[in-house]
């Protein structure tokens, strides 16, 4: 039994490159290990309607898309996968493993395109109605190990295609949301081997099982 009857929401956050992928299916493999019930999704997505808006805003286009268009996208597609997946999962005592939340949403719009973060936080708190991951694991990568391996993938969508400035304000601003609440990320270094990033996730895991999974 948990501590709680609610489901625990865990999010993995980092820049372009630096192994999300990889690191979720480590992550997944550490739950089961646990036993722990869980339902893994993705932002911006996770429903078939998250799954169409994602479609929009990662596909590249002639059309200079608005920030504020970007940021309004980002949270419909949020609001969906709230109503639909999250907040159903976690009020049964499911846990949710997803892909990327709202600090993608204050690193992305915020950091990279600018957007001012009271806008981001008002849409945040219109939303999520205080609703807030209460585990983020942040890799954390220099942008620029990051970006030469995600542009050795085929095609780069709209935000792969970015300049390098833009993903170093993205990583600066997921660094300063992880230092401004440390109980809540935790960071990885994700410039060792492999086994050693995997090392540094199953020591956060397994220390927030043995708090959040009481027997
Ligand atoms: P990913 O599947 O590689 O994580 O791609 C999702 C992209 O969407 C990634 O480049 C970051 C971007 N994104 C935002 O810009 N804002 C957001 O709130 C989220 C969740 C993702």
């Amino acid at each position: 039994m948990q501590a709680d009857n609610r489901g625990r929401f865990i999010t993995l956050e980092g820049t372009e490159g630096v192994g999300k992928s990889t690191n979720l299916q480590f992550i997944q493999s550490v739950l089961e290990q646990y036993k722990v019930q869980y339902q893994l999704t993705r932002e911006p997505g996770g429903t078939p309607l998250a799954e169409e808006l994602r479609e929009l805003l990662l596909t590249n286009r002639e059309e200079r898309v608005a920030e504020d268009a970007e940021l309004l996208l980002v949270f419909a597609a949020r609001a969906q996968h709230l109503s639909q997946v999250i907040r159903p999962a976690l009020e049964c005592g499911e846990w949710v493993l997803c892909d990327r939340f709202t600090d993608a949403t204050f690193a992305y719009q915020g950091g990279g395109r600018g957007l001012d973060n009271q806008l981001i936080a008002q849409l945040e708190t219109t939303v999520q109605r205080g609703l807030q991951p209460d585990l983020t694991i942040l890799l954390d990568l220099p942008v620029e190990i990051g970006l030469a391996r995600a542009r050795q993938r085929a095609e780069l969508d709209r935000f792969e295609n970015e300049q390098i400035e833009f993903f170093e304000r993205v990583r600066s601003a997921y660094l300063s949301r992880a230092e401004s609440d440390p109980q809540r990320f935790a960071v990885v270094d994700a410039s060792g081997t492999l086994e050693q990033v995997q090392q540094q996730i199953r020591d956060v895991l397994s220390k927030y099982l043995a708090e959040n999974l009481a027997n």
